[in-house]
């Protein structure tokens, strides 16, 4: 990645309200952000942030996964004879069920979810994929095809301080369990869920009156600070991964601003 900074090409893939989506968009006509968002893909037809998407002028479209829901390791392969959902299944670590057979039934239905998807994002030549309160896992097939020229092309946005309480209820989690501090993870998307490795985090205060409510607003407002300084980054080409430990891949941000942001971050947290 060069290090010289580029207006990258985002798609962004929502299920909801789409506040992320919108903060990206804003900061992108502002001028704040290195980044136009190009293309917006929902697997929820009624999601919020589809109108965000409209209503910005961004194309948008809805991947029903529904309708994926018949598709059966046979047919799949039928129709691609390269696609080895074998091979897929031995690296992917998001589907849980023991049984074999059945675990290539749901990948083989998420796969052909997946390659109406890629063809929607395709189309757009983004350069990375965001997802941002999208509520589907993704499978290696989607994360092979998106990663190229030996660089990860999914982050996500995970509404907690990882690797504590991945999931799909961060905020509530945090909250329920009593954390004096709630946190919010910007990572790259590798095979299992919530582990890729992480860009950033930032943090916020949680007070012995605060609701979950509180906690989420206060929580979101992070969110859209540390996501649009991950994409700046990215732009800057100012991450690199790196081996550690022999095995794990950590992401490393070189930037002289650095501290100063974190700072900003934290400024910001206890405003809110
Ligand atoms: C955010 O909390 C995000 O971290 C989580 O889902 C929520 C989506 O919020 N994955 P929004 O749709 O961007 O408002």
């Amino acid at each position: 990645m060069s290090t010289k900074a580029t207006r990258l090409r985002l798609a962004v893939l929502v299920s909801g309200g789409g506040t992320n989506l919108q903060s990206l968009i804003d900061r992108s006509l502002a001028g704040s952000l290195a980044a136009e968002v190009v293309v917006v893909v929902s697997d929820r037809p009624e999601a919020y942030g589809l109108k965000r998407a409209e209503r910005a002028g961004i194309p948008y479209h809805v991947v029903d996964y529904k309708l994926h829901r018949y598709a059966d390791p046979r047919t799949v392969q039928k129709h691609d004879p390269a696609l080895d959902l074998e091979a897929l299944d031995r690296i992917q670590r998001i589907l849980k069920e023991p049984e074999r057979e059945k675990r290539l039934l749901t990948l083989s239905r998420l796969v052909s979810a997946e390659k109406e998807l890629i063809r929607a994002l395709d189309i757009y030549r983004p350069d990375y994929v965001c997802m941002a309160g999208y509520m589907r896992l993704v499978s290696p097939f989607f994360i092979q095809h998106c990663n190229r020229d030996d660089n990860r092309r999914i982050i996500n946005i995970h509404p907690a301080l990882l690797p504590a309480f991945p999931g799909r209820h961060g905020y509530e989690d945090t909250f329920e369990y009593g954390c004096r501090w709630g946190g919010v993870t910007v990572h790259f998307v590798d095979e299992g869920e919530d582990s890729g490795p992480i860009l950033a985090q930032g943090i916020y205060p949680i007070w012995p009156d605060d609701d979950i409510e509180r906690v989420r607003i206060r929580g979101l407002k992070v969110e859209h600070e540390v996501y649009a300084q991950c994409v700046n980054w990215l732009a800057a080409g100012m991450i690199h991964l790196r081996i550690e430990g022999g095995r794990r891949t950590a992401a490393l941000i070189t930037d002289p601003e650095y501290g100063n942001i974190l700072s900003g971050w934290l400024r910001l947290a206890f405003s809110s």
